[in-house]
């Protein structure tokens, strides 16, 4: 698996660094409020547990599961499958692997606020403002990365290197045969 990789673009180091650095943040924007966060599944994990881990105010959460990629390119499309998350009244933050095209959410954040939820923001692990199509922002993000593939930390190519432990470029030859 790691013979996989080209390079790579954020080591388990600085990734903890980012984790805690956005749960403080969120801790201190949100405080005095009880936020819900909704995890995109299954990108979010390990993202989502090891930054609520870093988060000190009361929080709740839950996840939402969604596909809109298919090899190294977004379908353009998403999908929700299973339940949809009860978001009425509440401060949602959505937390998810990518920031890309942004077509994802956009429209999952148009759908958490037409089912009602007071507020809803974004945290991404990374965002790649280059492939960006819909204009959207995420109002939290960990770390820019320039247009390549990268997988690892949740990330995935066709469901595989969600467990490498690092976030590293995928070598063009494992996508191109
Ligand atoms: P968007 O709708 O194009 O913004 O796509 C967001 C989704 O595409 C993310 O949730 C990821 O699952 C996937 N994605 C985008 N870029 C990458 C990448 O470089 N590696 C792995 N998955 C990616
Ligand atoms: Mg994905």
């Amino acid at each position: 698996m790691h013979n996989d990789i080209k390079k790579i673009s954020l080591n388990e180091e600085q990734i903890e660094e980012i984790v805690s650095r956005l749960g403080k943040e969120i801790s201190n924007d949100y405080n005095g409020k009880e936020p819900l966060f909704i995890g995109i599944l299954k990108g979010c994990i390990p993202f989502m547990p090891d930054l609520l881990k870093n988060v000190s105010i009361n929080c709740t959460l839950d996840y939402l599961r969604v596909s809109s990629y298919e090899g190294t390119k977004s379908s353009g499309k998403i999908t929700i499958k299973g339940d949809i998350p009860s978001v009425k009244d509440k401060d949602v933050i959505i937390v998810e692997d990518i920031l890309d095209t942004g077509r994802t959410l956009m429209n999952v954040r148009n759908l958490l606020l037409e089912e009602g939820a007071k507020s809803v923001n974004i945290c991404v692990l990374l965002d790649k403002p280059e492939g960006r199509i819909v204009d959207i922002k995420a109002d939290y993000v960990g770390g820019h990365v320039p247009n390549e593939f990268v997988v690892g930390y949740g990330l995935d190519y066709n469901e595989k290197y969600r467990n490498l432990p690092y976030i590293g470029v995928l070598k063009e030859e494992i996508y191109t045969h």
